[in-house]
């Protein structure tokens, strides 16, 4: 046997295709003993041995396979630049910081400047305005698409309002037809959360290339993952140089993944900072208030396994959706099935469903039954975010009654329509509903 370096990767990576084959390949449907997720990895020996691979490197932090990922990644959306994070929540918080920079000068957002967002959101939507002292202006959403109510923008708009930021719920586009518009004639800033809807267009366009930024998350519940990871991605030079300037410490050097020993701008040796005596070396000089978000190349390698089955994802997503609105369509009398835009062609995240009011049973009953029976349900993220205890002393200002928010707080639920569930376990998931009316 050889046992030069190449050839031990050879074998190595040959095993590791042939473990994935052997522990992890069977994926048949069990009744009684396999659970339905409502979302999962989907994986093959790509993934694992991509990550090995980039183990075996031993290029511990961001490097030659988190740039090929940005690249990947910035041509299916359509976008200049991608910036990978740990998280999507980190995600939001450098697009939201970014925006806040000084370098931005008069369009930066400023303490105190408003942010719209919706009640019904993902928590880690709401914060980074929080975390950057900017008051969030709470508005309602629609009951069937979950998404912000265009209404209710039009109705929070005040003389402090700078900045809309929203996600598309569940992958379900918001109505960019009216919202665009609201954008252009009060100039806001939009930061469009595309954390569930990576794939999704609107009128033909990517979701995430409406605003100025948009952030993703890689989460293993997601359209793609690398186990934990996120990013955010813009047009924007200016805002992309800004945004890894706040991941990566607040540092302004660009260098990236390559150092050069001058650095990427030539003059790494030549810098001064006012008041220090001499130069001082660009890799320690620091433009924002930052923190360390970055990924790590094994999870890059990852990320770009999963870019290859994306398109096969989003496909898949739309065709299991299809399968249960068709097949969940009979309950609507005490359901509320999901609704979209004529114009929106959603990449979904899950099947949302509402609890009718006055039908005879609960949320948490039909939840409970489903849970019991494998098949998994979650609640629309924090429902109206200010009641939950993290958040209903936020200083906010809140416009309407937020009464649609409490609805899909108190009676809203979804189930899995991600691409690991084959024909089998939907099968199962909609004999599951059948069984439970069944029982009512
Ligand atoms: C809309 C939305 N935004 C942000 C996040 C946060 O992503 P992460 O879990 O990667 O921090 C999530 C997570 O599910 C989400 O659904």
């Amino acid at each position: 046997m050889n046992n030069s370096s190449e050839d031990l990767r050879r074998q190595i990576l040959e095993g590791v295709a042939r473990y994935y084959d052997a522990a992890h390949s069977d994926r048949e449907f069990v009744r009684g003993k396999t659970r339905v997720q409502y979302a999962g990895r989907v994986y093959d020996e790509q993934e694992m041995v991509g990550m090995v691979d980039a183990v075996l490197d031993f290029w511990l932090t961001a490097g030659p396979r988190t740039q090929v990922f940005e690249r990947v990644l910035a041509e299916f959306i359509g976008t200049r630049e991608v910036i990978p994070v740990n998280s999507g929540s980190s995600a939001n918080l450098v697009a939201v910081t970014t925006l806040c920079s000084k370098q931005l000068r008069g369009r930066r957002l400023e303490p105190g400047d408003e942010v719209i967002v919706p009640a019904t959101s993902f928590p880690t939507t709401v914060a980074p305005i929080v975390q950057n002292r900017l008051l969030p202006v709470l508005v309602d959403c629609c009951v069937g698409d979950y998404n912000i109510d265009p209404e209710a923008i039009e109705a929070a708009i005040s003389p402090r309002t700078r900045a809309l930021m929203f996600a598309h719920t569940l992958g379900n586009p918001a109505d960019m037809s009216k919202i665009m518009p609201l954008v252009k004639k009060h100039n806001l800033l939009l930061i469009e959360d595309t954390a569930d809807a990576l794939g999704s267009k609107f009128d033909g366009q990517m979701l995430g290339t409406f605003g100025q930024i948009a952030t993703l998350s890689f989460y293993p519940a997601h359209h793609i993952t690398m186990g934990e990871g996120g990013a955010v991605y813009t047009t924007s030079r200016r805002l992309a140089k800004i945004a890894r300037t706040v991941r990566d410490w607040g540092r302004d050097c660009w260098c990236g993944y390559d150092n050069p020993t001058d650095g990427k701008c030539g003059i790494r040796f030549d810098r001064e900072i006012d008041g220090v005596e001499g130069h001082y070396d660009h890799r320690y000089y620091y433009t924002e208030i930052g923190y360390n978000l970055k990924i790590t190349d094994p999870q890059a390698a990852m990320g770009v396994a999963q870019l290859a089955k994306l398109p096969g994802f989003v496909a898949a997503r739309k065709r299991n959706f299809k399968f249960l609105y068709e097949a969940l369509g009979r309950y609507s009398e005490f359901l509320v099935m999901p609704e979209w835009h004529p114009l929106a062609d959603p990449s979904w995240f899950a099947f949302p469903l509402s609890v009718r009011p006055g039908a005879p049973f609960a949320r948490r009953d039909i939840t409970r039954f489903l849970e019991y029976r494998g098949v998994e349900t979650r609640l629309l993220f924090a429902g109206n975010i200010l009641r939950q205890p993290g958040y209903k002393d936020i200083e906010c200002r809140v416009v309407g009654d937020l009464a649609k928010s409490d609805l899909v707080m108190a009676h809203t639920f979804f189930v899995g329509v991600y691409p690991g569930l084959d024909q089998p376990r939907l099968d199962y998931m909609v004999e599951m509903f059948g069984e439970f009316f069944a029982s009512l």
